[in-house]
């Protein structure tokens, strides 16, 4: 129980990675935020009955600055602070992988609303109360993509090449504070989403063979990486992007 008394956000949990992170850091003790535009209610509830910690679902679009005001307005309402921001919400496994002179102007750009856009709301309104905190930690998810140069996605491995420079920018604004930001870069990870689109489970395929650990990567393999980087532990560390899987992408 690590996390007792702290307080999290985690953007997109309403399924998939989001949601097993969300649960993790319920399990180490954390008050937690559920913000995605849909399932986030169920979730939420899911969450409360499995490891006993008070929950909140909330419907959220990230890349509106009136939703992410109300988001933060009413975590504080419910839990009165803010320790723990994970930005995990994205466009990702809706979209259908294809050469990039085959993406249109009107998608690149709803991706880099939600993907990076996103991420400063979120990261700017919460800022006073993770300052506040003294333990405030930013956990932004990344991707192995922008790292490995992945074809295919050229919008989306743009926008988490950005989310990489925004940990490091970030987190020499923040450090005089307390708050570390660091970035998790999961490998191609069978989530809720990835499992339901043929697409991205052809474009996938060959990558567990990469790996090191040849196998694939589930949510679950994430959560212990978030686990620590929220905890205490882990108050040193601050602009770094720790790459989890497998073994294929190794910097
Ligand atoms: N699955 C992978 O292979 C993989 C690999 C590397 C990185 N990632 C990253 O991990 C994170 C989660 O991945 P996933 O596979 O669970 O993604 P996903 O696409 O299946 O789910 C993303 C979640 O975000 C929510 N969401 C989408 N737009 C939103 C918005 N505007 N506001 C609020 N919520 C919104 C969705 O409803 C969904 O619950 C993403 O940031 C993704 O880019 C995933």
């Amino acid at each position: 129980m690590s996390l007792q008394g702290r307080s999290a956000i985690v953007t997109g949990a309403g399924s998939g990675i989001g949601k097993a992170l969300a649960a993790r850091l319920a399990r180490d003790g954390a008050s937690v935020v559920v913000a995605d535009l849909r399932d986030y209610d169920v979730a939420a509830a899911e969450i409360a009955k499995a490891t006993g910690a008070r929950t909140l679902g909330l419907q959220v679009d990230v890349s509106s600055e009136a939703d992410v005001e109300d988001l933060v307005s009413k975590t504080l309402q419910a839990f009165g602070r803010i320790d723990i921001l994970v930005n995990n919400a994205a466009l990702f496994s809706p979209l259908v992988p294809r050469e990039f002179d085959r993406i249109d102007a009107a998608e690149w750009r709803k991706v880099m609303d939600v993907n990076t856009l996103g991420v400063f709301l979120c990261c700017r309104a919460c800022a006073p109360h993770l300052r506040a905190s003294r333990c405030g930690r930013i956990i932004n998810l990344a991707s192995g993509a922008p790292i490995k140069g992945v074809p295919f996605l050229l919008h989306y491995v743009a926008s988490k090449g950005a989310v990489i420079a925004m940990t490091r920018a970030l987190a020499r604004e923040l450090g005089k504070d307390g708050v570390t930001v660091n970035a998790l870069a999961p490998g191609f990870t069978l989530s809720e989403g990835v499992k339901k689109q043929p697409a991205h489970l052809k474009h996938g395929a060959a990558i567990p063979a990469t790996r090191a650990i040849a196998r694939d990567e589930t949510p679950e393999d994430l959560v212990g990486a978030v686990s620590f980087l929220a905890s205490d532990d882990a108050a040193f560390i601050t602009g770094q992007t720790l790459v989890v899987d497998g073994g294929s992408a190794m910097v």
